[in-house]
């Protein structure tokens, strides 16, 4: 797809800054103009490595036990889009002249995006600009840029002085809790220099103490028969360093500049200079052109394996598109880190990674690229030492519990009701290595990670609850997902977290148990974290009798048990400038109302169905579907989804369209701060296990088809084991094809049906 924008409004600026931020899961950079912008135009000007952090210490007028008392941050990198244009000394900016023609556009299918400006300065000369970026997926290192200036009727001298500007800090707000409120310097120039026409600029955070390298190298072009030489200098400045090519143009003629930077960090290089400077080198010898090319070829493999077509609405085609592209775009896949909220398109949420990886986004990886969805699961392995920690500060003796959000490891939560105290996080992990089990039947990642995390949180849950004089097994003092019901008893969604987290631990623990291959890795385990068969008694004792909260008056699953004794929030009353809530009253207040941030109930229904009575999910839907504010991007899709499995489909088509266009449409007013991850993954989950119905267990793939009116047909792609398989649906029939590998048994309305071509 491509999303292109034909005229320039200033007010617009900071949004595309988001929209069209070209990332590749390593690093991201802001569409920030590489002209300077005037002064009252909003900007985020950003780049940044995906958990590259700065710590900074929490401040508590009451610090209580076990409160954190420092955070991660993802630091706003020095600036390396920067490129100023002058014509003799008339300085190029959007806001002088006269803008005569333009386009920006981002381009899914080559991975780039472009602007393109055919300008005329105040003195009346008149050039065509083109600039295109890339953040390569094949040198996770590399931010290209290309930028050419085609004289039209100009004829004099040009210059582009080309930046990395160390003087940056990150974006704040004291009025939105969902951005940084303290402007601190993160990073700090430790040297400049030019080697053999390279500029390498070392940093360093200021309190974590990582080291980063910017490696920056510029091979300038004359087109159309120029014979005037091309000069590049570069140099060491205060806040860095800055490279002037200079040449004279006369109409017809062209300069271009290909402006290779790579970064190296010390989270991931033990050398991170020679590493940077290495894949310079590469990224040089290479070419742009060549560059440009893998990188096309990079997004064909992507859509082969993931493309969805709709037949009848090009319009959420393209959104799709769009949302599928970002997910890419923001994803590790290097085992050391996740997906941040935001991904790498900004600083909302300070860079940390929620559950919103586990339950939105890694599904889609999952069935797409196995390989990616692996990693993510690696970054729990990693970071388990960190959660077993984290679950003996928060007075556990056993166990481990996942932070709420955080980029290494440890909490970065600085309020607990609606932080530390969701749970179910350490649920969502486990139920992420579930569903990579079902899906892959890989049982040597299982006896290699999988099982010891399915066990440490299991563990979790048995230290967490205890057994109530009714014999159930009850979890207290804890929150679901919905935000605006804190700290309570058996919340609903987290309770069947846990059983799942139980049930799944016991059932990989028996099948690595009688594998004769994996015998010595699976004893090795469990002398290393000293696990005994009668902690497995009792995950399945507890997963038996796990407490789930229900009503026989309204017959729906109650959130927990005093959710339903509290008053309605009056939603349709609530003035339209009260939402979010969150942002106009006092949490406590809140807390005191049936009132849902998110799904929440409905969430567990999409994700544990099993034995759930058909008059039960309805129900559920109907009555949280009324309370419900979707303050949170979250929440939308899965109403979505659960609309479908209920045959609500006007309900679904609506929870829909509004979740694919998320971003684009800026529904949640804060898409400037960086794009809502979870919904973009949420709008493939739309689809796939929506309107398709897909659920996965341990009998496999289970669909059950629907097409909304408005389309005439759709079809996706899905991995499963070692396949790759099509699915269609159109108005009265449904095709499953077999694009690769070995015949697959799937289940459509409960019957099982054979892919074999
Ligand atoms: C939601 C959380 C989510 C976080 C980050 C919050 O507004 O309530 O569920 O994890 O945003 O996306």
């Amino acid at each position: 797809m491509k999303l292109t924008i034909t005229e320039f409004d200033p007010t617009d600026l900071v949004l595309q800054e988001t929209l069209f931020h070209t990332a590749n899961g390593y690093l991201g950079v802001r569409g920030s103009f590489e002209e300077n912008v005037p002064e009252n135009v909003q900007t985020i000007r950003g780049c940044y490595i995906n958990g590259f952090y700065d710590t900074i210490p929490l401040h508590y007028p009451e610090r209580l036990c076990g409160f954190p008392e420092e955070a991660q941050r993802l630091v706003n990198l020095p600036d390396i889009q920067t490129m100023r244009l002058y014509l003799n000394n008339e300085e190029f900016s959007m806001s002088k002249g006269e803008v005569l023609q333009y386009k920006r556009e981002l381009d899914t299918d080559k991975g780039i995006t472009t602007r393109e400006i055919r300008w005329k300065s105040p003195n009346g000369h008149t050039i065509d600009i083109a600039i295109t970026r890339m953040a390569s997926f094949t040198y996770p290192q590399l931010f290209l840029t290309t930028y050419s200036v085609a004289s039209v009727d100009f004829e004099g001298k040009i210059e582009l002085a080309s930046e990395i500007n160390c003087g940056v800090s990150n974006f704040t707000d004291s009025n939105d809790p969902r951005v940084a409120s303290e402007r601190i310097q993160h990073i700090f120039p430790k040297s400049a220099e030019v080697l053999g026409g390279n500029v390498i600029v070392e940093c360093q955070t200021g309190a974590s103490n990582l080291q980063l390298i910017i490696c920056q190298h510029h091979k300038a072009i004359i087109s159309k028969g120029g014979f005037n030489p091309v000069t590049c200098e570069s140099g060491p400045v205060e806040n860095g360093a800055v490279t002037r090519i200079k040449t004279d143009l006369v109409p017809g003629e062209l300069l271009l500049v290909e402006k290779y930077t790579t970064m190296s960090d010390s989270r991931r290089q033990k050398h991170p200079r020679s590493y940077a400077l290495q894949r310079l080198n590469d990224c040089i010898n290479k070419g742009a052109s060549a560059l440009f090319e893998q990188q096309a070829d990079f997004m064909e493999d992507f859509r082969h394996n993931s493309k969805i077509d709709i037949n009848g609405c090009p319009e959420l085609q393209d959104g799709l598109e769009f949302n599928m592209y970002q997910l890419l775009q923001s994803t590790g896949r290097d085992c050391i880190t996740s997906v941040a909220s935001k991904g790498i398109s900004g600083e909302g949420y300070e860079g940390h990674y929620f559950w919103d990886t586990e339950i939105y986004i890694f599904p889609f990886f999952l069935y797409t690229q196995p390989e990616t969805a692996k990693s993510l699961l690696q970054f729990r392995y990693n970071t388990l030492e960190g959660a077993r920690k984290h679950a003996g500060i928060m007075g556990h003796g056993k166990g481990a519990l996942y932070p709420w959000r955080t980029i290494s490891g440890s909490e970065c939560s600085s309020y607990f009701p609606a932080g530390s105290a969701q749970y179910h996080l350490t649920g969502d992990v486990a139920h992420a290595f579930m569903q990579y089990y079902y899906a892959t039947d890989d049982l040597d990642y299982m006896a290699e990670s999988g099982l010891e995390v399915l066990l440490e949180t299991a563990r979790l849950w048995i230290d967490t609850g205890n057994f109530g004089d009714d014999g159930k097994f009850h979890i207290h003092s804890v929150t679901g997902p919905d935000e605006y019901t804190c700290c309570v008893s058996d919340n609903y969604y987290t309770n069947r977290t846990a059983q799942h987290n139980l049930f799944g631990a016991a059932e990989v623990y028996k099948r690595l148990k009688a594998s004769e291959q994996h015998k010595q890795a699976f004893a090795k385990l469990l002398d290393k974290i000293k696990f005994s068969e009668i902690e497995l008694e009792s995950f399945t004792r507890a997963a038996e009798n796990m407490f789930l909260p229900y009503s026989e008056e309204l017959g729906i699953n109650a959130q927990d048990s005093s959710f339903l004794e509290k008053p309605i929030w009056d939603i349709a009353s609530t003035p339209k400038d009260k939402f979010p809530l969150l942002l106009h009253y006092h949490p406590l207040y809140l807390y005191r109302f049936q009132v849902c941030k998110q799904a929440d109930t409905v969430l567990a229904h999409f994700l544990f169905e099993d034995g759930v009575p058909e008059n039960v999910l309805r129900n559920s839907y109907l009555y949280y579907d009324k309370i419900t504010t979707h303050d949170s991007s979250l929440s939308g899709c899965v109403f979505g989804i659960m609309a479908s499995r209920l045959g609500l489909s006007e309900k679904a088509y609506a929870y829909f369209a509004d979740t694919v266009g998320g971003d684009l449409n800026n529904k949640h007013g804060n898409t400037k701060d960086g794009l809502h991850i979870a919904n973009l993954g949420g709008s493939w989950l739309a689809v796939v296990c929506g309107f398709a119905g897909l659920r996965l267990g341990k009998d496999g793939l289970r669909f059950r088809l629907t097409l909304p009116d408005e389309w005439e047909s759709y079809s996706f792609r899905l991995r499963y084991r070692n396949s790759l398989i099509k699915v269609t649906v159109g108005r009265q029939y449904s095709n499953f094809e077999l694009l690769s590998g070995e015949p697959i048994t799937v289940f459509v309305d409960g019957v099982e049906r054979h892919v074999f071509v």
